[in-house]
């Protein structure tokens, strides 16, 4: 099965992912081990709060006699000397430094060494219900310091043991591969051998853990037990008779969601996870079950048959349509997206995402998508060619000022940072005195707290922010070090003098980027008799009255940074290209400041651009280039406000996400 497998598999699972962190962890601790050690040593005295360091031998040191140390080279000391005294664990052969209160399992797979595993999750609460992980134990003798076999050389679970300090854990002696390969078998007597069929395959533990754990062939020769298959709620589909009975999603319901749909009916082989009887699976993180389920039991209605999983390509990103700020991976394929799924982050998402950011990227392939820019001719809104609609705009708004009248510039809380950047600096191009405002920012209800009952500061709270905007914190703070006032909605409604038509200002550009149509009535009639150049992704009613359209890019189409309801700021990167003739606001900006300082767009011939390929995958879509000046860059545009604004020097700190780390086939691939 693993030949099938695409070369990200293992990184869509979330139930591993977490051990991605933890063992770049525990490769840091490798890589410094042998001269903090040292290090370590020679640190022995702490005094008044101050580390004093007394080997003036030790060449590590680099100290000579007796001195005091403090700031980066104290904590470093610290670090080494906690590190010298970490308990260690051997598991398979390996040593691990583990924390007290760690589990055998998750040492194991904080170090990389691979114990199979169905039950456990690290979100979830341990259960040790499918003994698949289980090991022989060995630990030190208290009076003889001898290593002894625990619970006389029973197998025990690993997931659910402690690590003990000098123990010596096997999962890969005869007893513990007899075990693996018999959970295997029981697992498979009902399993149905569906896997041409099944959504799970290319990602399913089951398939996995019987090539590298099972036993081949099955002895089983009785009836397999038929399971229905049902319908739990709008997103999830449950596939009965391919459940392993983990447990995982009714812990699901229970611990983190704490709705309790999901239940274990029935007993023996006739077991089956069931709904609560008139209660829907329909919470707003319900399809993080579909997630946690490892194999295909829970299927995603919505991507159902859609796509093999191997053809996939996986690109980390963040949540562009609430101000949650949740890590994803956008899962897509010859420039469609087909998923998204969680992006472990412990500080902002933890393993889960909702509903809405799950299911909430549709408009990114909309039918009412502009796709082509649009300049106003004799009354008359006709498409154009870039150079002609740039042309238009500048001297549009050139002539709407006339000497007297200012510019106005509305950023999207839809748009990055990096696009509010490289508007802002072209609005103060034109107009040194243009005004700056902040679009709408949408919000539904209140802020909700899952577990039910939990409160926002609580240890395992997940928050679902009721603001839907993902940077309104991030334009402002853009646009705020580049101007002292910057306006609110409202307040830039009355800038434009709310259709009364006494207003100084003579010419504006908007940017929307809204997932659904965003414009009110009051706003439009503010608009009416001043210039006004569009820059959008969806068909609106503004697109009738303005003067030009240039239609712009949401934010799986490019590249860019958001500022969460926490104020943490996160990169993330283009997934699939641009439709059509739409460009990014960043690109849009620097283009027409190219137009604006009479500097020749750069027009190229039609060329194929393939945006993140991975090795084994098919391509991603090509698209055609249409001109620009200067390509942005987010990276490069971060830089530049560093240097620019001191305010903004906390994008310094601004780094791209890590792509997960492909997984290659360890069969002999078939050239056909
Ligand atoms: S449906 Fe999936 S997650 Fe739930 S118990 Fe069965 S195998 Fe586990
Ligand atoms: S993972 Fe340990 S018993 Fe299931």
């Amino acid at each position: 099965m693993r030949a099938f497998r695409g070369a990200t598999h293992k990184d869509k699972l979330p139930r591993r992912s977490g051990r991605n962190e933890q063992s770049e962890a525990g490769l840091a601790f490798g890589k410094r081990s042998a001269p903090d050690n040292q290090q370590g040593r020679c640190c022995r005295r702490r005094r008044a709060g101050k580390v004093v360091r007394e080997n003036a031998a030790d060449p590590k040191c680099g100290i000579g006699g007796r001195q005091t140390i403090s700031g980066r080279h104290r904590k470093t000391l610290r670090f080494a000397y906690h590190r010298a005294n970490m308990p260690t664990i051997t598991i398979n052969g390996k040593k691990c430094d583990f924390t007290p209160g760690q589990t055998i399992l998750q040492v194991a797979n904080a170090n990389g060494v691979n114990i199979p595993q169905y039950c456990y999750h690290d979100g979830l609460s341990i259960v040790a219900s499918c003994r698949i992980c289980l090991g022989e134990i060995w630990s030190p003798d208290a009076k003889t310091g001898q290593l002894a076999a625990q619970m006389g050389g029973k197998l025990q679970p690993t997931c659910q043991t402690p690590a003990t300090d000098g123990a010596v854990v096997y999962t890969d002696s005869p007893k513990s591969v007899a075990n693996q390969k018999a959970v295997m078998e029981y697992l498979l007597i009902n399993h149905p051998l569906d896997c041409p069929v099944c959504d799970q395959a290319g990602e399913c533990f089951l398939q996995d853990y019987s090539y590298e754990f099972g036993r081949g062939v099955s002895r089983f020769e009785e009836q397999k037990v038929k399971q229905p298959k049902k319908d739990l709620g709008p997103h999830v589909y449950l596939y009965s008779d391919r459940c392993i009975m983990c447990t995982r999603c009714v812990r699901f319901t229970r611990e983190v969601t704490g709705t309790a749909e999901l239940s274990v009916q029935g007993r023996g082989n006739k077991e089956e996870i069931d709904l609560f009887p008139g209660i829907a699976l329909e919470n707003e993180l319900a399809s993080n079950v579909i997630d946690l389920c490892p194999v295909g039991a829970l299927l995603d209605k919505d991507f159902l048959f859609a796509q093999r999983v191997w053809f996939l390509k996986n690109t980390p990103s963040i949540d562009g349509i609430t101000a949650s700020g949740d890590n994803i991976n956008i899962e897509h394929n010859e420039g469609k997206i087909y998923r998204i799924k969680p992006r472990d982050n412990m500080a902002i998402n933890k393993w889960w995402i909702t509903d809405e950011v799950r299911y909430g990227w549709k408009f990114v392939h909309s039918e009412k998508r502009l796709r082509t820019p649009l300049r106003r001719q004799f009354d008359t809104l006709v498409e154009s060619d870039y150079t002609r609609a740039y042309d238009v705009a500048i001297n549009g708004i050139k002539k709407a000022m006339d000497g007297s009248k200012r510019l106005a510039l509305l950023v999207s809380p839809m748009l990055s940072c990096e696009d509010a950047y490289l508007l802002a600096r072209l609005a103060r191009l034109i107009d040194p005195k243009a005004i700056l405002g902040v679009g709408p920012v949408p919000r539904k209800g209140e802020d909700k707290v899952y577990p039910l009952g939990a409160k926002a500061g609580d240890k395992n709270a997940f928050v679902i922010s009721a603001e839907k905007a993902p940077n309104a914190r991030g334009v402002r703070r853009v646009l705020g070090a580049m101007s002292a006032g910057v306006l609110e909605f409202g307040d830039f409604l009355k800038a434009l003098g709310q259709g009364s038509g006494r207003s100084d200002v003579g010419a504006v550009i908007v940017t929307g980027n809204y997932p659904s149509d965003w414009i009110t009535p009051e706003f439009e009639s503010s608009l009416s008799g001043k210039f006004t150049v569009l820059i959008d992704t969806l068909l609106t009613s503004l697109v009738n009255s303005c003067d030009v359209l240039i239609p712009g890019a949401t934010w799986a189409e490019k590249a860019g940074t958001f500022e969460n309801w926490q104020n943490v700021l996160q990169a993330f990167e283009q997934a699939i290209p641009v439709i059509e003739l739409a460009k990014n606001e960043g690109q849009i900006a620097l283009d027409l400041e190219a137009e604006f300082n009479r500097v020749p767009l750069e027009v190229r011939d039609l060329e194929t651009v393939i945006v993140n390929t991975t090795v084994g995958q098919v391509a991603a879509g090509v698209t055609i280039a249409p001109p620009r000046a200067r390509a942005f860059n987010a990276a490069d545009t971060r830089s530049e406000m560093v240097k620019r604004y001191p305010a903004l020097a906390v994008f310094g700190d601004v780094r791209s996400p890590v792509p997960s780390t492909a997984t290659r086939t360890d069969m002999q691939i078939v050239e056909l």
